[in-house]
């Protein structure tokens, strides 16, 4: 290629070195690791928060013969796919689960710029919690939408915004998640829904990406935890995290579903899943359902290590996403090196992932991880503040 058109691109991948924000793919378990004796790192930075894509080999064979029908590639979206079966069957099921209407995406990316971008008509206001995920920006983005930022969790706040906007518009979307995915923090679910009933034209949209399989006594996120389903309008779940496949559903109202399917751009301009990821899917939901007590060591380890690392506590914080704050990038690479050496996995999140001076590590415990196994973390840590 012709370096005189790529200069530009060069430039900015200097930029980023020079400021300690480049980044690659990071080669957990390759032979580099393996020559150092490193294959066997403690991976606190996966979101396998149930530890169900760790023990894949255990299940594999019960899945294929669970399932020997289930075809490797849809060959079309789900407008035009003949092969459906799989997807229907899980969507049914999350539908049992809910209560509500479910339809699936490709990732939880898909579902939240398709759903987002297609609530985004005319005379609709979004007001999101300030920290929401690239795929909520990027959904507001793609919709053109009229929209405004709350700070993290203020309700206050959010509600002197909806006074001032709700006689304006014919529909306000509040966003937010339910644990926050940089700084695992709950957002005031119970609040959020008290506000819907002050405001009847505001619609609740919650994404529970970081929850789903990991709260509520069956693994159904936050709302169910906090028995707040039925007044949630718009749910969001994604398979790639403690699910341990891939793929995302919004759960919501018939008409909304409807919707979706109609003009959500995501949904219907793309390859659906493969039949064998959803039926696989399903497989791991069975398993969510009984694992409760997982659910329980996970957080109870959570609590543990915030307190250890003299994290604030309490109901509000409590998640297994545990962010240690550096305040720089350099610090934070250098700290998750330090980690590496003594046998942990943990990623350094830079810009833009988190605004400048929020630059930190990622811990992301799973149901896997026994605290004792944690010792040597809690005094590197303990030592370099
Ligand atoms: C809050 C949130 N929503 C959505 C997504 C996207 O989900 P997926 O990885 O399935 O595309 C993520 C992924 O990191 C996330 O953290």
């Amino acid at each position: 290629m012709n370096e005189i058109a790529t200069d530009g691109y060069r430039g900015i991948l200097e930029g980023l070195s020079k400021e300690c924000r480049l980044r690659s793919i990071p080669l957990a378990g390759t032979d580099a690791d393996q020559e150092k004796g490193r294959s066997r790192l403690v991976d606190l930075c996966s979101n396998d928060y149930l530890g169900l894509a760790a023990r894949e080999s255990e299940f594999r064979e019960a899945f294929m013969h669970s399932c020997p029908d289930a075809a490797f590639t849809s060959s079309a979206s789900r407008l035009l796919s003949s092969a459906q079966r799989y997807h229907l069957m899980l969507e049914k099921a999350l539908e049992h689960l809910y209560g509500k209407r479910a339809l699936l995406f490709n990732s939880g990316y898909h579902a939240n710029t398709g759903c987002i971008s297609a609530l985004a008509i005319p005379s609709t206001l979004f007001i999101c919690d300030k920290l929401v995920h690239a795929s909520i920006i990027d959904g507001l983005r793609i919709g053109n939408a009229d929209f405004l930022r709350f700070p993290h969790n203020d309700l206050g706040k959010l509600r002197i915004m909806l006074e001032k906007n709700a006689g304006k518009y014919a529909r306000i979307v509040v966003v937010t998640e339910s644990i926050f995915s940089m700084d695992g923090d709950l957002a005031p679910l119970r609040g959020l829904t008290m506000l819907k009933e002050e405001f009847p034209n505001m619609i609740l949209y919650v994404d529970e990406a970081h929850a789903f399989g990991v709260r509520g006594e069956r693994g159904m996120g936050m709302a169910e935890e906090l028995g707040l389903t039925d007044k949630i309008d718009i749910i969001i779940g994604t398979f790639g995290k403690a699910a341990a496949s891939s793929g995302a559903f919004v759960a919501t109202t018939e008409l909304l579903a409807d919707y979706f399917i109609n003009t959500s751009r995501s949904f219907i301009f793309s390859t659906a899943l493969p039949p064998v990821c959803c039926a696989w899917t399903l497989f791991m939901l069975q398993n969510i359902l009984l694992m409760q007590p997982e659910r329980e060591r996970l957080l109870d380890t959570s609590r543990r290590l915030r307190e250890a690392l003299g994290l604030p506590c309490g109901e509000e914080v409590e998640s297994q996403i545990i962010p240690y704050v550096t305040g720089d990038a350099e610090r934070a690479v250098a700290l998750a090196a330090r980690l590496r050496e003594e046998g942990y996995l943990v990623l350094p999140i830079r810009r833009p992932t988190v605004p400048p001076g929020g630059e930190r590590l990622r811990i992301s415990l799973n149901a896997g991880v026994d605290y004792n196994s944690l010792t040597r973390l809690i005094e590197i840590i303990g030592n370099e503040k």
